[in-house]
């Protein structure tokens, strides 16, 4: 499938998934743009990929409405939407905060929801929407497994009803992204190194990894309402 002249959207590109996912897409003739809630963060993106073409920064902040109103209609007709982007608090149901878990659903579940329905698609544009393991194999975070069970709900419902517009849905395991470096060095070295034990596929994911699949699903035109699972055998472990 090819991206040339195709204009493909990255909300919550400046880091991790998003930003692997805009450096695979880059220079291979789409239409690029990247956006993320920070201004300086998009700024230095576009820096960083402006030799590979076609490229746009604009900054969406997935927790404010007049932002995603703004950033979707500055896209104009979109062909491809990835949304890596959100920032969740991580705690059990009886440590986090009721506030910090609902403004993990306003960026996560709410700012996608809000995305896509405001987004101008052309006939047979796609989305990949991300939820995660936590959906299915609950990790002491019942607030999150909530919102990517969420997302993966929207995800079924969107292909449903923006047909023949495709929505698929990535689920990730865990993935060594800047998403960890809240944890102190050692907690994450040793997280990763737990995990690379237990997971049949030996080891953690990258955001390359995940972005070659994200890319190959945005671009597949049989796949839609599915959610795919990236978890080096996580649910089977
Ligand atoms: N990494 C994992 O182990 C893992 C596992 C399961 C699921 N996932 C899911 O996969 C997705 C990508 O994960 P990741 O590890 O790549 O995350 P990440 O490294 O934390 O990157 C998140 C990206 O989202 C952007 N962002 C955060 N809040 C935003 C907002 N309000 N509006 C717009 N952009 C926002 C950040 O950019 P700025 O700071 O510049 O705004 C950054 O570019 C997330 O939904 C995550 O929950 C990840």
């Amino acid at each position: 499938m090819s991206l040339a002249g195709k204009r493909f959207l990255i909300i919550g590109a400046t880091q991790g998934i998003g930003r692997a996912l805009a450096a695979l897409v880059a220079g291979q003739g789409a239409d690029l743009i990247v956006a993320s809630r920070s201004p300086e963060r998009v700024a230095k993106l576009t820096g960083e990929l402006a030799a590979t073409g076609r490229l746009t920064g604009k900054v969406i902040d997935l927790t404010d409405p007049a932002s995603i109103s703004a950033g979707m209609k500055a896209a104009g007709k979109i062909d491809h939407l990835a949304i890596p982007g959100s920032a969740v608090a991580f705690g059990s149901f009886r440590e986090l905060d009721v506030a910090d878990a609902m403004a993990s659903m306003l960026s996560k579940f709410w700012g996608p929801y809000q995305a896509v329905r405001e987004a101008d698609f052309s006939a047979r544009a796609s989305v990949a929407l991300f939820s995660g393991s936590a959906s299915r194999k609950p990790i002491g975070a019942a607030a999150l497994t909530a919102i990517n069970s969420a997302v993966e709900g929207l995800g079924r419902g969107l292909a449903h009803e923006l047909a023949p517009v495709r929505v698929n849905v990535i689920c990730p395991g865990l993935v060594d992204t800047e998403m960890w470096s809240r944890l102190p060095n050692g907690q994450r070295g040793e997280m990763m190194e737990q995990a690379r034990r237990r997971l049949p596929a030996r080891h953690v994911g990258t955001a390359r990894e995940i972005a070659e699949l994200t890319l190959a699903v945005l671009l597949n035109p049989y796949m839609t309402g599915t959610v795919v699972d990236i978890d080096g055998g996580g649910q089977v472990a």
